[in-house]
């Protein structure tokens, strides 16, 4: 069911039947995905991984920050019946109430693969996680440095999606390669975002 009403996932579990040392030595970039959904917990898990608050020091996340800057947004392209009971359209998760808005309705994944150098994967996994950052949040305090401080951040958000989605018996894929403004008018960004990494989620083929 699609609503404007925040959609609030499922609370992120903090116990997983596969190691850490198991998901690091299995990760691997995977480019084939079935069409299967994915469950409200297994979205859950992966933005909990990429962007959540860790239960550890309250408003602090599972990434570190330069100086808790926090210049990350991330936001959910969804296809059509892709995500349990959650509908096709564009979503930004809202990290503070781990909870879904709905930014835009209607399946983009078909334009974002053409913004991105036609990687038809982007198309064909259930979701796409986009993260993107501000970076006048890190500027504002490390000036010039702060560009190179969110790029490491991104890295650090990424590994952790990689990581969780192995966990989780599911697969996907870095993307760096697009047209950064073709992105931003596909997900209707505000002009402050920039796009960093596109990464396809779902079951691997
Ligand atoms: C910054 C960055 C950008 C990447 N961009 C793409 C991309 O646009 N398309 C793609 O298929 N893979 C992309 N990758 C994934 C790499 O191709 C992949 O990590 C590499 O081949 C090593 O394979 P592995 O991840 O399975 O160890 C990117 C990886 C990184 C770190």
């Amino acid at each position: 069911m699609t609503t404007s009403q925040p959609i609030y996932l499922p609370p992120p579990s903090q116990k997983g039947s596969v190691s850490l040392e198991e998901a690091i030595a299995k990760r691997q970039s995977v480019r084939d995905f079935t069409p299967e959904p994915i469950s409200q917990s297994q979205l859950s898990q992966i933005l909990w991984a990429a962007q959540g608050i860790s239960n550890t020091r309250g408003r602090y996340r599972t990434v570190p920050s330069a100086g808790a800057t926090y210049p990350l947004e991330v936001f959910v392209v969804c296809g059509r019946n892709c995500i349990e009971d959650i509908g096709d359209g564009i979503y930004h998760y809202d990290l503070a109430h781990h909870s879904l808005t709905l930014h835009h309705k209607g399946d983009v994944r078909l334009e974002l693969a053409r913004a991105a150098l036609d990687q038809e994967f982007i198309y064909e996994a259930p979701v796409d996680i986009v993260i993107c950052a501000e970076y006048e949040r890190t500027a504002m305090r490390y000036g010039a440095r702060g560009e190179r401080y969110v790029h490491i951040e991104v890295g650090h958000a990424g590994q952790n999606i990689y990581l969780q989605a192995t966990a989780l018996g599911l697969a996907t894929v870095a993307i760096g390669a697009f047209h950064d403004e073709a992105v931003r008018e596909v997900l209707r960004l505000d002009k402050q975002y920039k796009p960093l990494y596109i990464m396809p989620v779902g079951k691997p083929a």
